[in-house]
């Protein structure tokens, strides 16, 4: 991240630091059969697509792709986000390729698929941190409550769509601060530190942080554990209200008892607002969400209700993957 995107986003401050990266470096880790991570299948080929010369090419989505997405899988709560005909291109390549879903309240919507498929391009996308990337483009409408996102002032769009990262990424100050620093940059008059106290209690309450550093607010950010900073962070991010809260692998840097305690404060946070996460985690993906969003070389594949994609995929690509026949 530049400095000057650090000016335009203070909310992605120190943020995945993957800008200009390509994003080959993790690859997936497929699922056995009970469930248990093993390390990527040895010899495994990612599928090619085929180049057929004598007759008309292969649209974009296959029918099937088009069946597999499920158009009114029944929802939990209003509609925040909508996605119509979504799509991201770095120069010339296409990274999301006409996508269209539906974010709602009261749910989890996971997006999975192998690495380099476009699910961080997508979720960046949906609270315009794409546009940051000079080579980026995007078409395609994304409204937030019914508003185009692209006529929202980003960072208001920021904090009413709200991110976390991969890695913990605190600001290098204080408990208090990291979370009052979003509520101050948010507000027009600077309020002291005794109005904004209840405010930051409450989000590091709603993040489950409370408890832990209650006794010491003024204490380093940066002395807490990984899952405590991961925690700080969401409290961060929804000490503003979002109406949706993105997480990017937020729990891959994380040990297993911390990443149950994310997994459980996103069961509870989906009461008040809408998460979509990515992970490569397909077990954590059947654990937290509701909904599943299968992409795949930037298209939408498959998209329906955990169980359905989990165990009654449509498409012959997402039974493959979801069954760890590739990565
Ligand atoms: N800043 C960028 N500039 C150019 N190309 C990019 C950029 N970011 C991503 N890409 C390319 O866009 C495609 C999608 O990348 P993206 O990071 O969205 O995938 P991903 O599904 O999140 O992968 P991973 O699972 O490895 O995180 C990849 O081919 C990647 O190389
Ligand atoms: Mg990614």
């Amino acid at each position: 991240m530049t400095p000057e995107e650090m000016v335009l986003d203070p909310f992605s401050f120190a943020a995945d630091g993957r800008e200009e990266e390509d994003s080959t470096g993790e690859r997936p880790q497929p699922l056995t059969a009970a469930g248990a991570l093993t390390e990527p299948l040895a010899g495994t080929v990612p599928p090619v697509r085929t180049i057929v010369l004598d007759r008309p090419p292969t649209p974009a989505r296959p029918t099937e792709h088009r069946e597999a997405v499920r158009l009114a899988p029944a929802a939990a709560g209003p509609e925040r986000l909508s996605l119509r005909d979504v799509s991201v291109a770095y120069g010339d390549k296409e990274a999301v390729k006409s996508v269209s879903l539906s974010i709602h309240q009261g749910e989890v919507l996971a997006l999975i698929g192998p690495s380099g498929c476009g699910k961080t391009t997508l979720l960046r996308t949906l609270n315009r941190l794409t546009e940051l990337t000079a080579s980026a483009s995007r078409s395609g409408d994304i409204l937030l409550d019914g508003e185009d996102i692209h006529d929202l002032v980003d960072t208001t769009l920021r904090s009413r769509v709200a991110m976390v990262f991969q890695q913990p990424n605190p600001f290098p100050m204080s408990v208090f601060d990291n979370v009052a620093f979003a509520l101050r940059e948010q507000s027009r008059k600077r309020p002291g530190k005794r109005a904004l106290e209840p405010l930051v209690i409450d989000a590091l309450r709603r993040a489950g942080l409370y408890d832990e550093v209650a006794d010491d607010l003024d204490r380093p950010a940066l002395r807490l554990s990984g899952g405590q900073q991961q925690r700080l962070c969401i409290a961060r991010a929804i000490a503003l209200r979002p109406e949706v809260l993105l997480m990017d692998e937020p729990c891959s840097a994380l040990d297993p008892i911390s990443t149950g305690v994310i997994e459980e404060l996103i069961h509870e946070l989906r009461r008040e607002l809408a998460v979509v996460i990515v992970t490569h985690n397909l077990a954590q993906a059947h654990r937290v969400a509701d909904k599943v969003a299968f992409m795949y070389l930037g298209d939408l594949i498959e998209y329906g209700t955990t169980n359905e994609v989990f165990e009654e995929p449509r498409a012959t690509r997402t039974r493959d993957y979801v069954s760890g026949a590739f990565g």
